[in-house]
């Protein structure tokens, strides 16, 4: 590692930067407790790694936009059902190792490092950059000499260097690389684990534009990092590599999107076909489904066809990807509706089983099964039950105004006419023809046996009519 100190560090800008705090001494500092990790914004992403911060003994300042994460955070309750974060929140709490604050730009003032762990969003298939400039615009205005931002959200390349340092530099009058330091460290968890990707499921990723910060980088984020990390010099190669992980699942899902057609039109069991290809090494098919939902890998693809397009690129495999997978909900409906006996009317009776966007989870973010629900909408069937282990939310349905969300299992497979399984809880895994009697039921994720329902009464994606 480079020792840093008072010698001039040369980076890619031709800037000379002078007097710079040596890398250990910064290391020092944060463990000792003088200085300070902001996180913006305690969601799916920011509350693991602040727990993360917490659990390697840094001083935490705890921010978010929301008045009731700020609540529930300064009572040691997070909103996000990760394991060990209401552990670490409360002990940090109790030991005056966690601070929360409402202020951003105080956090700012107050803290060395500013993880900043805000969403952006996808409107209108453009990538909304609004709220991570809100914070950007916070952090410069409390911005001091020799401070670090480190960036986390998955980015459309360049973005970090076109959009945000920029924004940086004009809230605070500093000049990166000169007066502060930015680092990409690109997320990599997946959720309901999140605490344990983080510390040792994968290699951390991190990046920055010039040799100081990522030195810094390296020897800070090894704190949390027990995987290693990969160090990457060029932030928008980061930007890239987080992106390339979500589309290489998006277009292997519509591949096996794809396949699954097929062999539903031919009438051949595509799981049986699958496993069978997958046993050669170089084939990984992926499991098709209802419908693919969440923050990510809808949105990633997203992102590089936004930005494909302003460079007049064509990125025509990831494009024809994201349309196949979109049109999963309503191919799955209209195959599910074919299994009411006699035909379906408006005053079918429907239950979908997940309203989360996969098993395990309690986020619905982009789940298909809203897809569903407005397709269902759309064909006018009024009687429409959704069931989640996971999600109470009542509110996340007020759209649908005749659809009523419930949590008692019995009561939402008894007495209706089709049963959709949207999402493989769990909790789901031992339905069967003793459970439903003669309710159809379609499995929109290849999740249950189909040997353990009677003939007639099971259909699913990829899987042949008759038995
Ligand atoms: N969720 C995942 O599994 C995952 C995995 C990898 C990467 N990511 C990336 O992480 C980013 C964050 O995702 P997330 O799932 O944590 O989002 P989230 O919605 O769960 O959390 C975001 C938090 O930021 C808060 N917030 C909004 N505006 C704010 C502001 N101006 N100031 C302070 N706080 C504010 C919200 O109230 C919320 O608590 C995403 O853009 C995604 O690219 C997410």
């Amino acid at each position: 590692m480079q020792s840093g100190g008072t010698q001039s560090v040369p980076h890619n800008s031709n800037q000379i930067s002078t007097n710079r705090e040596t890398v250990e001494s910064i290391v020092d500092k944060f463990r000792s407790g003088e200085y300070l990790v902001s996180v913006y914004g305690l969601g799916h992403v920011g509350a693991p790694i602040a727990s993360v911060w917490l659990r390697a003994g840094v001083k935490v300042i705890g921010i978010d936009k929301s008045q009731q994460v700020i609540e529930n955070t300064r009572k040691g309750v997070t909103h996000i059902p990760e394991p060990n974060v209401n552990e670490s929140f409360t002990k940090g709490l109790i030991e005056g190792q966690f601070l929360v604050y409402d202020d951003p730009i105080k956090a700012s003032v107050d803290s060395k490092l500013k993880m900043i762990c805000v969403p952006v969003l996808i409107r209108k298939n453009k990538p909304d950059l609004s709220i991570i400039k809100e914070v950007i615009i916070s952090i410069g205005k409390g911005l001091k000499k020799d401070d670090i931002i480190s960036i986390h959200p998955s980015l459309p390349p360049l973005t970090t260097e076109k959009v945000l340092v920029p924004l940086l530099e004009k809230s605070s009058g500093l000049k990166s690389k000169i007066d502060f330091s930015v680092i990409y460290n690109p997320e990599r968890i997946y959720e309901g684990r999140a605490i344990f990707d983080i510390e040792e499921g994968h290699p951390g990723i991190v990046s920055a534009d010039d040799t100081y910060s990522l030195d810094l980088a390296l020897a800070l984020f090894s704190l949390m990092y027990k995987k290693g990390i990969i160090k990457i010099f060029g932030i928008k190669i980061a930007e890239a590599e987080k992106l390339f992980e979500g589309v290489y699942r998006d277009v292997n899902i519509s591949l096996a999107n794809e396949l699954a057609k097929l062999c539903d039109r031919l009438d051949i069991d595509f799981w049986e076909a699958k496993k069978a290809a997958n046993s050669q090494s170089f084939c990984h098919i992926h499991d098709p489904g209802i419908g693919v939902g969440g923050a990510c890998i809808p949105i990633y693809p997203q992102f590089i066809i936004d930005v494909a397009l302003k460079n007049k690129v064509n990125c025509k495999i990831t494009k024809t990807g994201r349309a196949i997978n979109n049109e999963m909900p309503s191919y799955s409906l209209s195959k599910a509706l074919r299994l009411i006996r006699g035909k379906y009317s408006r005053k079918s009776k429907i239950t979908i089983l997940g309203l989360a966007f996969r098993g395990g989870v309690s986020d619905t973010r982009l789940s298909p099964t809203f897809d569903l629900l407005k397709e269902l909408a759309r064909l006018r069937i009024k009687d429409v039950i959704v069931h989640d282990p996971l999600v109470n939310n009542t509110e996340l349905i007020k759209k649908f105004k005749d659809v009523k969300l419930v949590s008692d299992l019995n009561y939402a497979v008894s007495g209706r006419d089709l049963i959709i399984l949207a999402t493989n809880h769990k909790e789901y895994a031992n339905i069967d023809s003793s459970m439903l009697g003669h309710t159809p039921i379609y499995d929109g994720r290849g999740f249950l046996n189909p040997a353990k329902f009677e003939k007639g009464l099971y259909g699913g994606i990829g899987r042949p009519s008759l038995r």
